[in-house]
């Protein structure tokens, strides 16, 4: 059969509720602009995140019945540990409430001021995580990784190379463990190949670097190895996602994605002393090690779900309609990060809106456009972002890149809601001469996207 369909058929619905063009128009006055600020019930269709928005199946629920609450030594506990070990190959799991959970245990344990710590390219929570512990972190990913256009099949690798240098200018001591996002999310979802997991393992170990990865979409990443990747199109996804961590000293881990779970994490690693200080670590802020900031059923939930992530037929759907979304878009000319990624299309709205330049925000004129058009929130990824303002001076500096992430919920939407997405954004794109730009009207120091408001220029 030529028809991929979703694999699952509904139990129950959440009804989603369509509003009038009149009442989105009021809505965004009163959020100054900014999704982030909408109420939900407001949105008819949520691309905001693929994170902790999943649906999760009659098994998860059916092992929620089974958590067991007690405080230490919970059968719950053990399954999660047992699910973990078998998939990801590591003897110490510790759970976390989720992934930056872990990674704030892992830096303050790893890191000390001056430090520099690789990866690919860091996720945003990784990033202020490795630096809050006074450390560097550095984003080597290949330079197609880094333009939208560029085709490649594994555009998430690391720069071996140019990690090779890193380690000869700064010194194996000043750094304390490199890192791989799977699939690499700031970099458009794409994926890692198993020959450049193998490749960044072995110069790690030839200086004695441990070598963590950042899990989050570790099965979305297995997949895209199984399909592109010479040699594994035999294997399962969870052989290729075991060989992809049988290269690591650790993962941190937000079940949040593939995990299949609403909330939850885990940090897991070899080194007995290592999880040791970790282990103390997360007593003090998160929980005792049989439940860290977890209760028992979210543990069962992520338990099954880490499974269900690396079934075949639930990953052919996942990824294809991701890459559905993108190839009707990108066909009509929308500009998009080529190949769609894993969990989200990344549209370039740079190059969609070439009269809005950088500092009047064209990511966000595109991500109003979308809620103002049919209902869907978006998330700029561009200026608003990652752009800075001068505290002394106010001046602006641009982001690197103009993107607007549109990110699917796993198991939520079938595939007449991506339609309707993508003829929302054809609808844009048609009168995409007309958009303005905008520009702030208040924002915080620190992570402005959350809480800035805007208005029209
Ligand atoms: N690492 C990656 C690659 C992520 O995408 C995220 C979260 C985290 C770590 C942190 O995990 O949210 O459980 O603390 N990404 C979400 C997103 C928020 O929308 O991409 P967390």
């Amino acid at each position: 059969m030529r028809t991929i369909i979703e694999p699952f058929r509904i139990k129950s619905v959440e009804p989603i509720r369509m509003t009038t063009s009149s009442e989105r128009e009021q809505r965004l006055r009163a959020a100054g602009f900014n999704v982030f600020l909408l109420r939900s019930e407001d949105v008819l269709i949520d691309l905001l995140t693929d994170s902790g928005t999943s649906a999760m199946s009659s098994e998860q629920w059916a092992a929620l019945m089974r958590g067991d609450e007690s405080y230490a030594g919970s059968p719950s506990f053990y399954r999660f540990e047992r699910a973990v070990q078998d998939i990801f190959g590591f003897r110490y799991v510790l759970p976390t409430h989720q992934g930056r959970a872990a990674e704030r245990i892992l830096f303050s344990v790893f890191c000390k001021p001056g430090d520099t710590v690789p990866s690919n390219t860091h996720f945003d929570t990784t990033r202020a995580n490795v630096e809050f512990a006074g450390a560097h972190a550095v984003d080597l990913v290949i330079p197609e990784g880094r333009q939208p256009a560029t085709l490649h099949p594994f555009k998430g690798n690391m720069d071996v190379a140019a990690l090779e240098r890193l380690i000869a200018d700064v010194g194996r001591d000043r750094i304390p463990l490199c890192m791989l996002t799977v699939t690499n999310n700031s970099g458009g979802g794409q994926p890692v190949s198993m020959a450049n997991l193998k490749a960044v393992s072995v110069v790690c170990r030839a200086h004695g670097i441990p070598l963590y990865i950042d899990a989050c979409r570790f099965a979305e990443n297995a997949y895209f190895i199984k399909l592109r990747e010479a040699g594994y199109a035999e294997r399962t996804p969870l052989e290729i996602a075991r060989e992809m961590f049988s290269y690591a000293d650790g993962a941190t881990m937000s079940a949040k994605k593939d995990g299949l779970a609403n909330i939850g994490g885990f940090l897991a690693s070899k080194d007995t002393q290592v999880a040791m200080q970790e282990r103390n670590l997360l007593i003090l802020t998160e929980g005792f090690p049989t439940y860290g900031g977890l209760s028992g059923r979210d543990l069962e939930a992520i338990a099954v779900g880490l499974y269900e992530a690396l079934a075949e037929d639930y990953l052919l759907y996942r990824i294809t309609s991701t890459t559905y979304l993108g190839r009707h878009i990108a066909e009509q000319g929308v500009p998009i990060v080529q190949p769609p990624g894993g969990h989200a299309v990344y549209i370039d709205a740079a190059a969609l809106f070439p009269q809005i330049p950088p500092l009047a925000l064209p990511g966000q004129a595109l991500v109003v456009e979308l809620y103002r058009e049919a209902g869907i929130r978006s998330v700029e990824i561009g200026t608003v972002m990652f752009g800075r303002r001068d505290p002394g001076t106010g001046v602006e500096t641009p982001g690197p890149m103009e993107l607007v992430r549109l990110a699917i919920p796993r198991r939520v939407y079938t595939q007449s809601h991506i339609d309707y997405v993508v003829e929302a954004i054809l609808n844009v794109y048609r009168r995409r001469e007309a958009v303005r730009g905008y520009r702030f009207t208040e924002q915080a120091p620190f992570l402005r996207h959350f809480s800035a408001r805007f208005a029209p220029l």
